[in-house]
């Protein structure tokens, strides 16, 4: 419940975005693919090459039932992980989903410029742009149950992280109208997040006076 949770295709930039974005917001950063390396002691593709495909997305489900019992935390999924029905309805329920849209042209090039050299077992093909279309495509319809969609393609990291920042602090506006603001850079929480709390309090207030004026008329 309460998190920012990141979803997309490989290199629409989740990871680098989500550990930006919780800097900025001082919440605690999760990647999924990193948490199960974690788990298991064994890398994403050796996992892939020793146990198959269906034995990660297990593990990536588990991941995601851990992670998710947390909160305030942005959480940056692998590109995979929202296909599942399972996993869709709890990274949707209580927590702000934001879809990374990026182009296939772009996650052929980043795959190609990539400086971490990451494999993705699942974009291993002799024609990277055919294989990344077609997956895209078949998961098109998963995306679009982000609450958001925000395209990343030409737009600058910083660009991007003040508005997955303004999403976020609009989310937790509208949705957590108590929770305790996130503190700006500086200490202090933005004034207009502890307005919204104010007004909310006295809304309550306003309406438990009203309730026990009535209670006191109708006992008089
Ligand atoms: C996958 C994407 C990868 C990783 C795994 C499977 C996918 O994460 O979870 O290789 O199914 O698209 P990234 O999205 O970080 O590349």
């Amino acid at each position: 419940m309460d998190n920012l949770i990141l979803v997309g295709f490989s290199c629409s930039g989740k990871t680098t975005l989500g550990r930006n974005v919780a800097r900025r917001l001082r919440l605690n950063f999760v990647d999924t693919d990193r948490y199960i390396e974690e788990m298991c002691g064994r890398t994403i593709p050796e996992i892939f090459r020793e146990d198959g495909e269906v034995a990660f997305r297990a593990l990536e489900s588990e991941a995601i039932d851990r992670i998710m019992s947390e909160q305030n935390q942005v959480v940056s999924t692998g590109g995979g992980a929202f296909v599942n029905l399972d996993n869709r309805a709890k990274l949707r329920t209580g927590n702000l989903v934001i879809h990374l849209q990026v182009r296939p042209e772009t996650v052929v090039d980043r795959l190609r410029n990539s400086k971490s050299g990451r494999p993705r077992p699942l974009l291993d093909s002799t024609d990277p742009l055919e294989r990344v279309m077609e997956l895209m495509a078949e998961r098109k319809e998963a995306y679009s149950a982000a609450h958001v969609t925000i395209g990343v393609d030409d737009r600058s990291r910083y660009e991007l992280v003040g508005e997955l920042r303004r999403r976020w602090l609009a989310w937790q506006r509208a949705h957590r109208p108590t929770a305790t603001p996130t503190p700006a850079r500086g200490g202090r929480p933005p004034l207009r997040g502890s307005l919204a709390s104010v007004k909310h309090n006295l809304r309550r207030s306003s309406l438990r006076y009203g309730a026990a004026a009535a209670a006191a008329r109708r006992a008089a």
